[in-house]
């Protein structure tokens, strides 16, 4: 998989991509990640890549020019998804990322100061997703987001990459509680059903566990399941369910 990066900041970007997964699965030769400077493709002598908005208003707009001569420098083959970063796009979800996750070429082009002319829109983007209901001050941590999201489930990604589809949201529940040593601390001890050894009840304590922490945290996500008597119950004895 190859993704390229256009980007006024793509330096907010590169640490992430040295460090853990996204920098094995990059030595693994299961991901290519090019960052470039939206302004290398800047066509005046000032490299200006905006300009004021036409019907006046506050901010800047990002100009066409340099996007479209980007996107077909990087996009050649004309293959390519080209993905706008945008607090007006379609939600990122964990499908999203794993479906992406199967495409062989991606750009990512993240927005700055107001967004980009509405052209590059029409013609050049296939997508356009936001990583929440929020606004940041650019496109780079949504892009780094996506790709820390779609690089961890790439094939051969995760020492045990079963683990990246069994986790949290793959299985449309919040994540069940975790331990680790030591049995005590601070007065606190694990659940006695974890270190029981009992695998078939350790299963039923963690599904449970998901099911209320869902049920607290994320009632919208339950609504999309059809539960069982048996977890209306387990919600009902948690007070979670009338
Ligand atoms: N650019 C600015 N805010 C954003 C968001 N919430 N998601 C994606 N891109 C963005």
């Amino acid at each position: 998989m190859k993704i390229d990066v256009l980007a006024l900041f793509p330096e907010i970007i590169a640490p992430a991509l040295e460090t853990g997964i996204l920098k094995r699965v990059q030595e693994a030769d299961k991901l290519t990640v090019n960052l470039h400077n939206l302004r290398d493709w800047a066509t005046d002598k000032h490299k200006s890549v905006d300009d004021y908005p036409y019907g006046g208003g506050a901010g800047m707009i990002l100009k066409p020019e340099p996007i479209f001569a980007a996107v077909a420098a990087l996009n050649s083959e004309e293959t390519a998804h080209i993905i706008y970063l945008t607090p007006q796009g379609t939600p990122l979800t964990q499908g999203v990322a794993e479906s992406l996750s199967l495409e062989t070429h991606l750009v990512l082009l993240c927005g700055r100061y107001k967004g980009v002319d509405e052209r590059v829109r029409d013609r050049l983007v296939t997508t356009e997703l936001s990583i929440g209901d929020y606004v940041l001050s650019g496109g780079e941590i949504a892009a780094l987001v996506l790709i820390d999201a779609i690089g961890r489930v790439l094939p051969g990604a995760l020492g045990d990459y079963e683990s990246a589809h069994v986790d949290s949201f793959s299985q449309e529940l919040l994540d069940h509680p975790h331990y680790t040593r030591p049995a005590e601390f601070g007065g606190m001890r694990v659940p006695e059903v974890l270190v029981s050894g009992h695998h078939e009840n350790i299963e039923k304590w963690r599904y449970a566990e998901a099911l209320k922490r869902t049920a607290k945290h994320r009632p919208d996500l339950l609504q999309k399941l059809e539960l069982s008597e048996e977890d209306i119950a387990i919600l009902k004895t948690a007070g979670l369910a009338e």
